[in-house]
């Protein structure tokens, strides 16, 4: 098998985007994509828009697939434009052609509605809670239901067209790089589980681009004290297991 050089990251100049742009830069040929320009080189590609898509990824070995709207709080109409449209029509552009890989960013919200809606002691520490890949979904939100649907054409086209795929739910990439910057807030306990820092994810997407998989998902979180989920078969699956951990932020 070849080995993966070329590659595409879309919603380049978001928060996780140019953390990857960066640490990806040594090992890849990277091409951005971006909704309008930018201060670095990119092509300007709107991913809900079919026209605009098709071609775009002609001679990509890869596709590091982050363009959505992020928010949990997203209306029905960015969903179903940034997050559902926009993930069929990159599939269907990987598909026309030909791209090997597609590395998608879900998202822990595919399982927090268990932290917030139904156990909430599920962020207790005391508790130890550590949930599992294969755990029955509990989506808190439209944006959490659309990243679902990610994981899953994902499954279907890897199936259908064998195109690899690697589903990253990915916790909580601040800026800062530090989860000090929630410390005292209602959102403290969730980003101390959910931390995720530039370094974890920019290793735990270099081994999504090189582990050899047909469909894989995995968590990409920090080493956290305070984890909720079990990275067991994350580190089995993936090969990669994070360095940092949140607790060291706060004196732990
Ligand atoms: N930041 C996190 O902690 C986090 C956690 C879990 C998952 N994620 C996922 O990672 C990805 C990146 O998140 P982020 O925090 O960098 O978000 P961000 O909002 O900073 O970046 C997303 C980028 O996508 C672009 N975009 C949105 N819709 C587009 C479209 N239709 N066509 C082209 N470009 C479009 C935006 O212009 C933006 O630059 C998202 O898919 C998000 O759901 C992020």
């Amino acid at each position: 098998m070849t080995e993966i050089n070329k590659v595409g990251i879309t919603g380049a100049n978001g928060t996780v985007g140019r953390v990857l742009m960066e640490g990806l830069a040594d090992g890849y040929e990277l091409t951005a994509f971006t909704r309008r320009e930018v201060d670095f080189p990119s092509k300007i590609v709107h991913f809900d828009k079919a026209g605009e898509v098709a071609g775009a990824f002609a001679g990509l070995d890869a596709v590091i697939h982050l363009a959505a709207d992020p928010s949990p709080m997203a209306a029905w109409e960015q969903v179903r434009d940034h997050n559902l449209e926009a993930m069929y029509q990159v599939m269907e552009e990987c598909r026309r052609s030909q791209v090997r890989r597609i590395v998608f960013a879900s998202t822990n919200h595919t399982q927090h509605g268990n932290t917030i809606l139904t156990t909430p002691e599920t962020l207790d520490p005391a508790k130890k809670v550590r949930m599992k890949l294969g755990d029955r979904p509990n989506p808190d939100s439209l944006y959490a239901v659309s990243k679902l649907f990610g994981e899953n054409i994902g499954k279907l086209y890897s199936e259908r067209f064998g195109i690899e795929f690697v589903g990253l739910r990915i916790g909580w990439i601040v800026p800062e790089n530090t989860p000090l910057v929630m410390q005292g807030t209602p959102a403290e306990d969730y980003l101390r589980a959910m931390f995720l820092s530039h370094r974890d994810c920019v290793a735990a997407h270099r081994r999504a681009l090189e582990v050899e998989t047909k469909y894989t998902l995995a968590y990409v979180v920090s080493s956290n004290g305070r984890r909720v989920f079990d990275l067991e078969e994350t580190q089995a699956e993936l090969g990669w297991a994070p360095e940092d951990d949140a607790e060291t932020f706060f004196g732990g």
